[in-house]
């Protein structure tokens, strides 16, 4: 059925504020030209994690860390119109979204954007997007973009392309954040494998016991100062124990 949608050009939107779904056509373009090669077992072991996701937030040595990239958030974001990939079921849009204009929050899973649906957001108003990150052919350029725990997840080849396609979504100079996980010996999952070109593999089991080799990068700054190139400015990169947070202007 996404798929149908996504050859359609479709894109379903629903304003949490009052309920009402509007479809919009969306023209093609933007990072369709090459294939990407997106882990399809990934996505697919997102969209049958939904309804356990949020427990990786409970964890008790990670609170004051997950507080102070919470009040960042909060200050990056203050009313700001955000564009937010790979949302999952809306944690951090519910954080943005106290101080954010408002927030276009996209996922590829329609499973998780149900639970993200029905969660309450306020001040900002927030519309949902089932939208495939490497294929937004989002034509509204925001002022400032945010993606959660998505960069250890893109496999090392396709890094460029998606710091390119995330530029693209925000307006010359908008600021684009970044947050994700440092590897943490005896708190994170073992990496259990690296390919050939560096790429980092845990085995995570669900609680309906299915197990999945998920693709899970641990860069550091200077990886990620090297990804970015020439199509960013002004970054800046805080790395505390167990997360980073990584800020720049888009080019
Ligand atoms: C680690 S979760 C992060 C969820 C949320 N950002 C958070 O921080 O709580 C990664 C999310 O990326 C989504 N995802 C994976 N591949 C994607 C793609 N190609 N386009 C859009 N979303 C994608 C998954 O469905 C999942 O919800």
């Amino acid at each position: 059925m996404l798929q149908t949608t996504f050859h359609a050009n479709l894109r379903h939107i629903s304003r949490v504020e009052n309920m009402v779904d509007v479809t919009l056509a969306i023209p093609r373009k933007y990072c369709l030209h090459k294939r990407i090669n997106m882990n399809r077992d990934l996505i697919s072991y997102y969209r049958q994690r939904a309804n356990e996701y949020e427990k990786v937030y409970s964890k008790p040595e990670r609170q004051s860390e997950l507080l102070f990239i919470e009040q960042n958030l909060q200050d990056i974001f203050r009313n700001k119109s955000v564009i937010e990939i790979a949302c999952g079921t809306g944690y951090w849009t519910e954080k943005i979204s106290k101080s954010a204009a408002s927030i276009v929050a996209s996922d590829i899973n329609e499973s998780v954007i149900e639970i993200a649906k029905s969660k309450h957001y306020s001040p900002a108003s927030v519309n949902f997007q089932i939208a495939d990150l490497f294929q937004f052919n989002e034509t509204n350029k925001y002022e400032s973009l945010f993606g959660g725990f998505i960069w250890s997840h893109i496999n090392l080849p396709d890094l460029n392309r998606f710091i390119k396609c995330t530029n693209r979504l925000v307006e010359s100079g908008g600021m684009v954040v970044f947050i994700d996980n440092n590897y943490v010996e005896g708190s994170s999952q073992p990496i259990t494998e690296t390919d050939d070109i560096g790429n980092t593999f845990q085995m995570r089991t669900l609680e309906d016991g299915t197990t999945h080799r998920v693709l899970k990068n641990f860069p550091k700054e200077e990886q990620i100062q090297q990804a970015l190139g020439t199509v960013a400015s002004e970054i800046n990169f805080v790395g505390m124990q167990y997360y980073w947070i990584l800020k720049y202007k888009a080019l």
